[in-house]
């Protein structure tokens, strides 16, 4: 049963396109994108358009997008150094 489980989350997962599981960020921020994808789930929350390379990524988005989810949800780092390690 497990066995079947675990199967179909690899199926799952190999029909999703391929991202590094842990993203090294400017000034030490480590964005970990698996468990992102698994936390946050939809895509879209931070893929407008498809998934891939987000246009003009840098300060402003990331103090927006992730600040702001995190901020929302109450849920994941809000302070300078939880991100910037
Ligand atoms: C919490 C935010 C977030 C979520 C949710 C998210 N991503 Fe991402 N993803 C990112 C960021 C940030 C990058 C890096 C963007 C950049 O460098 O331009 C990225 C990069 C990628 C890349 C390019 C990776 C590379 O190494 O070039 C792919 C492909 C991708 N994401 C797919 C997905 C898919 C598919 C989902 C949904 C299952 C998803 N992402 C959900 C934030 C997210
Ligand atoms: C749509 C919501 C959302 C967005 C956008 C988002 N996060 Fe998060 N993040 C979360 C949640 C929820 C958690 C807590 C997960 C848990 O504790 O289960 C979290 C946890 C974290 C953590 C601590 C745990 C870990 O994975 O190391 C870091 C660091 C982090 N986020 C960085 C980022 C960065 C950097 C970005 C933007 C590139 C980002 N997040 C965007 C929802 C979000
Ligand atoms: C939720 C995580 C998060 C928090 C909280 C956060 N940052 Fe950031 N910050 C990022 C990410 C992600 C980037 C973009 C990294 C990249 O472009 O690779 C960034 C970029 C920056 C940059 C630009 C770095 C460069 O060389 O382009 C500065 C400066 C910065 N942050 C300072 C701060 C300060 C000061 C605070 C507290 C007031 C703060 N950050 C809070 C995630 C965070």
């Amino acid at each position: 049963m497990k066995k079947a489980i675990v199967a179909l989350m690899m199926v799952a997962f190999a029909g999703t396109a391929f991202a590094a599981d842990v993203i090294e960020m400017k000034k030490g921020v480590k964005f970990n994108h698996k468990a992102h994808q698994t936390s946050v789930g939809d895509c879209k929350k931070c893929h407008e358009a498809a998934p891939g390379k987000i246009e003009g990524f840098g300060k402003d988005f990331a103090h927006k997008n992730c600040k702001g989810c995190h901020t929302d949800m109450k849920k994941g780092p809000t302070a300078c150094k939880d991100c910037h390690k």
